[in-house]
């Protein structure tokens, strides 16, 4: 019942092509193709496979492809102000989290470092290694977005952006669901991105 839902939402989303998508609280629209943000994922960004994102959940009400989209183009304009491979952090930024399944579903009755919040990250990299080409900084994105969890260090000043960036968008997603917090910042989302219940 839940996944025919999900499925059916997923395909009018797809099927229909509002050309407007933006980031939690952002009115830049991230399908304008002037804008130097979409010409750094316009490969990824209405992909197939990156759009399978819509059918799953990741926080609240917020779908696993919001969640990247906003994540992606938050770490692309704090990359781009410092001066970094901001488009590195943007195309890792929105493969980090291309796991493709419903992690609430999951019966987590298993050893603590085979939890999806250990193992997520690898299973990311794994999907956008065999979908897309990705560099050694984007490898690293992904693979270490969870750190300190998943404990190994990131190499990359980029990977500690994704870091605090993915932190932050997931409170704010959380956070959105709640009526003081829309009022305060007028909080804009494209609504096929949403999944009905
Ligand atoms: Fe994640
Ligand atoms: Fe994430």
């Amino acid at each position: 019942m839940f996944l025919g839902n999900a499925i059916a939402t997923s395909e009018v989303a797809i099927s229909d092509e509002s050309k407007e998508l933006f980031a939690i609280g952002s009115h830049v629209n991230l399908l304008n193709k002037n804008e130097e943000y979409h010409s750094a994922v316009k490969d990824l960004i209405e992909n197939e496979i990156t759009m399978q994102m819509k059918t799953y959940i990741q926080h609240g009400h917020t779908t696993c492809y919001q969640h990247c989209i906003n994540v992606s183009y938050y770490s692309y304009v704090i990359s781009k102000a410092l001066h970094l491979d901001a488009i590195s952090s943007a195309r890792a930024g929105l493969l980090h989290d291309l796991f493709l399944y419903d992690w609430h579903t999951l019966q987590e009755k298993v050893p603590l470092f085979e939890m999806h919040g250990f193992t997520h990250p690898q299973k990311a990299l794994n999907n956008a290694k065999l979908y897309f080409e990705l560099n050694k900084k984007e490898e690293d994105i992904i693979s270490k977005h969870m750190w300190p969890l998943t404990m190994k260090l990131p190499k990359y000043r980029e990977s500690f952006i994704v870091i605090v960036v993915d932190k932050i968008c997931c409170i704010a997603e959380f956070l959105r669901e709640k009526k003081w917090f829309k009022l305060l910042f007028g909080l804009s989302y494209n609504q096929s991105d949403f999944m009905k219940k």
